[in-house]
């Protein structure tokens, strides 16, 4: 007699997020939908806030939630649970908060996405994954794949800080170096996934990461004991953040752990960098677009492959998306160092100063809630 496998998980179907086509989610998919989308994970919405394991001080607490079927699949170093701190002296008349991510395994958020992707990496078998980054995904996955025993081949631009070469060496990945910015070494490993059949981590064009990085909107919510903030403000490079915490916000809508207005979502980026600015301002992107680097290499990508699914973000939320120069995150990091007593990530830095040009222009009133984010550690900057 065959014993039915018990599921962890509540994952039912892939789907294309602009016209609904199913896609199977037994087979490990790697591409872009009909609709040349990101492919979203849906699932059997029946969990209760009160079956979440309160005793799990990781994402996995909302496993049920997340696509890992067997809990033997799930490799975890502890990503998630992140504190959130109150900026009492960035302004008195707001409430100001920050969801310190900086702490998580590997000093990023991108450990939440790359937990989830690697896990399910796993459960499908794969044994060589490769990535394009800009630094922080690249040493994640690197981690994450030497816990699993899963070879990672990283590639990220030559001007990265030596940190973030010399972590994913110290993981045991093999590590390719481009000139050029994170759309450069796309081309790179598309190149090496049609050479050696190794397994693509791209982000956005791997369904996982996504899931990983919505548990931020879970956390958040549950944190704030279920009551959101008025504004989120988000730095946007790929946008998988932006994205999955929206995604968690509708999934807790529909199962009815949150009710009310949603969050007007903010997109922040480098001034050196900033399409996504271009296209909520214009309604889209120049075809001669001119992208450079910056200090916050996590903000610098020219391409993001979601820009539809961001915009529409901003268009439901009533959101908003602005730049931030290169010397005000350098000036940023160092107020909220010497008054939060919290060293930034540029990106970090990118929300802070994002808030105070909207307190200015009154898109943001007092007695508001806002909350920003630390996406990464400044350690790793130099
Ligand atoms: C520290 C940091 N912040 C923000 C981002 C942008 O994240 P997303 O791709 O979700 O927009 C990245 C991406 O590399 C990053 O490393």
């Amino acid at each position: 007699m065959e014993t039915a496998v018990k599921h962890l998980s509540l994952a039912t179907t892939l789907e294309c997020p602009k016209c609904g086509k199913p896609y199977a989610i037994e087979a490990l998919q790697s591409y872009a939908t009909c609709c040349n989308q990101p492919l979203v994970t849906r699932y059997n919405y029946t969990f209760h806030k009160s079956d979440i394991n309160t005793h799990e001080y990781s994402m996995w607490r909302y496993a049920p939630l997340l696509p890992v079927f067997d809990a033997n699949n799930i490799v975890s170093l502890g990503e998630g649970w992140t504190p959130i701190h109150h900026l009492a002296k960035t302004s008195v008349e707001h409430t100001v908060l920050l969801k310190d991510e900086s702490v998580n395994p590997t000093g990023s958020f991108k450990a939440r996405g790359i937990s989830a992707a690697v896990s399910k990496a796993k459960e499908a078998g794969i044994t060589h994954c490769i990535i394009p980054t800009a630094g922080n995904a690249g040493g994640a996955l690197s981690a994450y794949c030497a816990k699993a025993g899963i070879k990672a081949t990283v590639i990220m631009p030559a001007h990265t800080p030596a940190t973030l070469q010399q972590e994913c060496r110290m993981y045991g990945a093999e590590l390719m170096l481009v000139n050029g910015l994170i759309n450069a070494c796309g081309n790179l490993a598309r190149q090496r996934v049609q050479e050696t059949g190794a397994f693509d981590m791209s982000t956005l064009k791997e369904p996982y990461r996504l899931e990983g990085k919505k548990t931020l909107g879970y956390e958040i919510a549950e944190q704030l004991n279920w009551q959101l903030p008025d504004v989120i403000i988000y730095p946007t490079g790929g946008g998988t953040g932006l994205v999955g915490m929206w995604k968690a916000f509708e999934e807790m809508q529909q199962m009815g752990w949150i009710s009310g207005k949603l969050p007007r979502m903010v997109v922040v980026q480098t001034q050196n960098c900033a399409p996504m600015i271009q296209l909520f301002e214009q309604g889209k992107i120049a075809p001669d677009f001119e992208a450079g680097a910056s200090m916050a290499y996590g903000l610098a990508v020219p391409e993001p492959f979601a820009k539809d699914l961001m915009l529409e973000v901003l268009h439901h939320s009533d959101g908003i998306a602005l730049t931030v120069t290169e010397e005000e995150m350098e000036q940023g990091m160092k107020e909220v160092a010497a008054t939060e007593g919290l060293l930034l990530s540029p990106e970090g830095s990118a929300t802070y100063v994002g808030l105070k040009k909207l307190i200015e222009k009154d898109w943001i009133q007092p007695e508001e809630t806002v909350l920003l984010f630390n996406t990464g550690a400044w350690y790793k900057y130099r």
